[in-house]
């Protein structure tokens, strides 16, 4: 009998294709919501599942499913993913990493680009009809060339943002849990590593791109944001829960920021509305990775994690080697 498999999500369907070559697939090309209690059902009898960063892989769902050998997430971040569970239950789990950098990067500067020179909120104002004048003060922002870069988790993607940084004549600060090596650091437009205080004292623009975990949760809280420089700009790509959105509202509300750009958010889709109410915030839905050539080399690479796993070889994205001792 053919391995079954659950696509959890709507993914481009010769991607579904490739995996009913040789697996009985279960998809979803309507793209429904499961619930907790649908999921875990759906994954009783399934040896290997393929999700997103929106499923919620918990210890109850692992516990329930038997037969399963692999988790392969189509993204970079696997917070979503119970991993010490699946772990313990000798089942594999697998990121998407590398084939979203660089897009990635281009969309932080995308919303660094549109929150520091107010882009969205110009053309908010002009699609209203607002536009009957030219004015000397109208939508003056802040300047991104000259100025200082922060960044906050200095893994592939901020490094390839650092990179960007060079045609803008900026000074890189970064904070990492680890140093870079020079070599790296020198390619990163000489970015300098520093304390996180160091990084939030200094930059003009700031921008996490560092990985979510119980330790990052509220890493940008009212004290951090109240440490920023006055008119600082601040740019989210990582995820929700990094930055305390209550607290972030309340620093663009009094203008102690300047404006800050989110890709994402706390409880997202369902986030914070009083960011509407906002106009110094660009609000994008989670689309950093969003080319298509790269989302549809993240499924890809999902697959190819699927089929070397259930082929018994090590998939090229094994987040979890200890999990191989207990199969
Ligand atoms: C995904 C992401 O598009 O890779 C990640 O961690 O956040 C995005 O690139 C999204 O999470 C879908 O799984």
């Amino acid at each position: 009998m053919k391995p079954r498999i659950l696509v959890a999500r709507a993914i481009f369907p010769e991607v579904v294709e490739r995996l009913a070559a040789q697996f009985e697939v279960e998809s979803n090309p309507d793209d429904r919501i499961f619930s907790a209690a649908e999921l875990q059902d759906k994954v009783r009898d399934k040896d290997a599942i393929l999700t997103t960063a929106s499923e919620r892989v918990t210890t109850e769902l692992i516990g329930s499913a038997s037969r399963l050998k692999a988790i392969c997430n189509i993204a970079v971040g696997y917070n979503n993913i119970d991993l010490a569970a699946a772990t313990r239950a000798g089942i594999m789990v697998t990121n998407t990493p590398d084939v979203l950098n660089q897009t990635t990067a281009d969309f932080g500067w995308a919303l660094l680009m549109a929150t520091a020179r107010r882009v969205t909120e110009a053309e908010h104002w002009l699609r209203a009809g607002n536009w009957k004048k030219w004015r000397y003060d109208a939508f003056l922002g802040a300047d991104v060339h000259g100025s200082t870069l922060g960044i906050i988790g200095m893994g592939r993607i901020g490094q390839a943002i650092a990179r960007r940084s060079m045609g803008f004549d900026m000074q890189v600060l970064y904070h990492n849990r680890s140093r870079l090596s020079p070599e790296l650091e020198a390619h990163a437009n000489h970015a300098r590593y520093t304390s996180k205080e160091e990084v939030l004292r200094q930059a003009d623009h700031l921008m996490l791109v560092l990985p979510y975990s119980p330790a990052s949760h509220h890493a940008i809280g009212a004290a951090e944001l109240a440490s920023m420089k006055p008119g600082a700009t601040l740019v989210n790509l990582a995820r929700g829960g990094i930055v305390d959105d209550a607290a972030l509202i309340a620093a663009l509300r009094e203008h102690r920021l300047a404006a800050a750009g989110l890709d994402v958010f706390e409880n997202e889709p369902a986030f914070n509305p009083d960011f509407l109410k906002l106009s110094n915030v660009v609000l994008t839905p989670h689309i950093a990775s969003a080319s298509e050539p790269t989302r549809r080399a993240m499924a890809n690479c999902a697959v190819d994690n699927l089929i070397a796993a259930l082929a018994g070889a090590t998939p090229p994205n094994l987040l979890n080697p200890e999990a191989l001792k207990k199969g």
